[in-house]
């Protein structure tokens, strides 16, 4: 069996959403120690709603295709619902990644609920912070 599915190589090498929104409401930057990888995730928010999504992944192709996934299953959604999408839900809608590579997956999670945080903290909106990574 191949090592990535196509719709990973897909997304890899066509990641959807890459970029960076120079007026954003929410920026949120996560890393992983071990390989070094960054993922930076930016938002544009009305009315509750992820109108506008874009990444920028330094990283191997698992965490730029995770990213590329992860806005796309949030665009359009509203905050609460881009929260509720977990690693797993990026990971199977790639069509699976090798055990090995799914630490990639979680920092797409993580970028989210990281951009997301700064979008409360800039606007003073109140949350719970057990919810979020540090
Ligand atoms: Fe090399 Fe992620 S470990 S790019
Ligand atoms: Fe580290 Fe992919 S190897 S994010």
């Amino acid at each position: 069996m191949a090592l990535y599915t196509e719709t990973v190589m897909d997304h890899f090498t066509h990641p959807r959403n890459v970029g960076e929104i120079p007026d954003a409401d929410g920026v949120g930057e996560v890393g992983n120690a071990k390989c070094g990888d960054i993922m930076k995730m930016y938002l544009k928010i009305k009315d509750d709603r992820i109108e506008d999504v874009k990444f920028e992944t330094f990283g191997c192709g698992s965490a730029i295709a995770s990213s590329s996934m992860a806005t796309e299953l949030i665009k359009g959604k509203t905050i609460e619902e881009a929260l509720a999408v977990t690693n797993k839900q990026v990971v199977d809608a790639l069509g699976g990644l090798p055990a090995y590579k799914l630490h990639c997956s979680v920092l797409a999670e993580e970028s989210i609920k990281a951009a997301v945080k700064n979008y409360y903290d800039r606007n003073n909106i109140p949350y719970d912070h057990s919810k979020f990574p540090d």
